[in-house]
């Protein structure tokens, strides 16, 4: 590994996600896409070859290549640690998919493996490194609302059965609305909030078969085995409450991410975004609509800054730490449900600040 200059990178997973984060990473100039690797290695020829990266081929040819130094994972949910571990015991860094883990003892394992190998495992969401909740975070830390006191969050929708091509691992353990999409509200809630002390949840199933709404397999069911609506309530260490919905049961679509403070009110974007209209609520006679300041670029934005963050020698802001927290709160919240009680959260996270107004993945710094 060179250790200086832009940072080698490696796909692991070239599915339907792997064009976003290939767009924008073989844009970006502090990194260099160098491999892309899958089990399908059609899919990984074909991604490589749609976005000019030179190399293709299996997992371990790409573990192989000493210039990459961040492995990119974007499998399924229920490999997401054992292809990351296989990257750390590779010597590499991970940028991990969500959620980073199935289950506790695994998120750990991987914490573990990094810090005794010296190396990072950093997770998505990065949609919090975004302008719309960085701006929020910042109007929030400068008491544009008071102190935060509670936050109300909605995320409603039927499912994505109708548009992913193979849904069944959205449906199945580590996925559902809340393994699915929850993390990017859970991520948002303790970027504004700290650390969650406990949960108290609900959990229902509205169907037991789904069927595929697109592609090559439209018409095949397949089985739901997670909850599909989940409502939570969480306690946060520095006393603030949220309540919250996720859902694959509604025909409503719909999403609501609102923090009120003693002094006032904001909505921000849907976390799931890197932008929206950020809508602050004060005494004033009306509400005030504020322009989202910083980075519109998507997806692989995470892994810019966690490649910066490694040559700078500075903590990522998406860090493993992090990730496994909204791991454990998601993991309590299934507990709650299934418990019918309180369930307290027992790891906890540091949070970084927010980014600089000014800080974008998409000009050269390395
Ligand atoms: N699709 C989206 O809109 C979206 C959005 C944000 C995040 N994500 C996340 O991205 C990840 C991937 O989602 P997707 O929709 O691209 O899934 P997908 O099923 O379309 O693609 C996953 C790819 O990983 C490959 N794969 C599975 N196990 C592997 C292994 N052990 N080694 C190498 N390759 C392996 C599969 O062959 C497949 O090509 C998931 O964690 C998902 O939560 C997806």
């Amino acid at each position: 590994m060179s250790g200086a200059g832009r940072v080698g990178v490696g796909v692991i997973g070239a599915g339907n996600i792997s064009t976003q984060y290939l767009t924008n990473l073989t844009a970006f100039p502090d990194v260099e896409v160098r491999f892309v690797a899958d089990l399908d290695l059609d899919r990984a020829e074909f991604q490589a070859q749609a976005f000019g990266v030179r190399g293709f081929g299996t997992v371990d040819e790409l573990l192989a290549d000493p210039e990459i130094e961040i492995v990119v994972n974007l499998t399924i949910p229920k490999v997401h640690a054992e292809v990351a571990l296989r990257a750390l015991e590779a010597g590499k860094h991970v940028w991990t998919e969500k959620p980073i883990a199935l289950d506790r003892e695994s998120g750990r394992r991987l914490l573990e493996e990094a810090r005794a190998r010296g190396l990072r495992v950093a997770g998505a969401p990065d949609t919090f490194l975004g302008a719309g909740i960085q701006t929020a975070r910042r109007l929030v830390e400068s008491g544009a609302i008071g102190a935060p006191m509670t936050a109300l969050t909605l995320m409603q929708q039927p499912g994505p059965e109708s548009w992913h091509p193979n849904p069944d691992f959205l449906f199945q353990e580590g996925g559902g609305p809340l393994f699915d999409v929850g993390p990017y509200y859970v991520t948002a809630l303790i970027q504004l909030f700290g650390p969650v002390k406990r949960v108290a949840a609900v959990a229902s199933r509205s169907k037991t078969v789904r069927t595929i709404g697109s592609g090559p397999r439209a018409g095949e069911t397949f089985e739901v085995t997670v909850p599909t609506h989940v409502t939570t309530v969480f306690e946060f260490e520095g006393g603030q409450t949220s309540q919250s919905i996720f859902s694959f049961d509604s025909k409503i679509k719909r999403t609501l991410f609102e923090v009120t403070g003693v002094d006032g009110a904001l909505e921000a974007n849907d976390p799931n975004m890197f932008v929206g209209d950020l809508v602050l609520h004060t005494d004033a006679p009306e509400p005030e609509v504020i322009p989202t300041e910083g980075e519109k670029a998507a997806r692989g934005t995470g892994v810019v800054e966690l490649a910066r963050a490694i040559r700078a020698g500075v903590p990522e802001r998406a860090s493993g730490e992090q990730a496994f927290h909204a791991l454990d709160i998601m993991v309590s919240t299934i507990e709650a449900a299934d418990r019918g009680e309180w369930v307290p959260v027992e790891s906890t996270f540091t949070p970084t600040p927010p980014l600089p107004e000014d800080w974008s993945p998409a000009v050269a710094t390395l």
